[in-house]
């Protein structure tokens, strides 16, 4: 997995080292496990996905995270991503917006041994404002737009990483540069689950 990641651009020598670190197999349903260390998105429950490993490991390449640092993901899902963040020595806020995967993978987390700082069932449009500021966002599901409550939530020098369109998404970092001013970037299309808004 590790070599087929560097072959497809991915340098973070972090991010590589805690890919190797962690059994994917183990939060795959088990209909898939023979697939577990191919660079392919599978089902979840509740209709969702456990994203590719290029994806996740792109994300967190553009998150730059470091040790220590504060991070706010959208979608938990199966827990891969928040793990991946967790291996790399970050406090990690998570937020799951399906009651069955948010129960299930708040149990199943930490019988593995990774133990995010908070896992919340809510609404990812919000953000975490009793938690913030963070010093990196990661939406995990494709967002029809830019929500505010995320960019409000950074610090001065944090960063946004989130996949924003509809049928396709294009890679969009926000770096916060003041108070008030964000620089963008686009990193490219990729194809998400829709970020579910509350009239869904
Ligand atoms: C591609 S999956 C996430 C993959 C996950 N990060 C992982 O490592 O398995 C997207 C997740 O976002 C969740 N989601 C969708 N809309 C959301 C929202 N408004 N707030 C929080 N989570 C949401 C979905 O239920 C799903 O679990």
């Amino acid at each position: 997995m590790v070599r087929t990641l560097k072959a497809k651009g991915i340098e973070d020598k972090e991010v590589l080292r805690a890919i190797g670190n962690i059994p994917r197999h183990l939060f795959m349903d088990s209909s898939f496990l023979d697939h577990a260390y191919t660079d392919k998105p599978f089902p979840i429950a509740a209709n969702q996905t456990i994203s590719q490993p290029y994806t996740v490991a792109r994300q967190t390449e553009l998150l730059q995270v470091k040790k220590g640092d504060k991070i706010l993901e959208i979608g938990t899902g199966s827990g891969y991503q928040a793990a991946v963040l967790l291996e790399m020595g970050a406090i990690v806020y998570t937020i799951e917006r399906q009651n069955e995967l948010f129960k299930k993978t708040s149990l199943f987390l930490p019988k593995l041994g990774y133990r995010p700082k908070r896992m919340v069932f809510g609404d990812g449009y919000l953000g975490l404002e009793e938690d913030a500021p963070f010093d990196g966002i990661i939406v995990t599901a494709g967002a029809p737009y830019v929500p505010n409550p995320l960019l409000a939530q950074l610090k001065i020098g944090g960063r946004l990483v989130i996949p924003v369109g509809d049928d396709l998404q294009i890679m969009t970092v926000f770096t916060r540069k003041s108070e008030t001013k964000f620089e963008k970037k686009e990193y490219g299309e990729y194809r998400f689950v829709p970020m579910l808004e509350d009239k869904n």
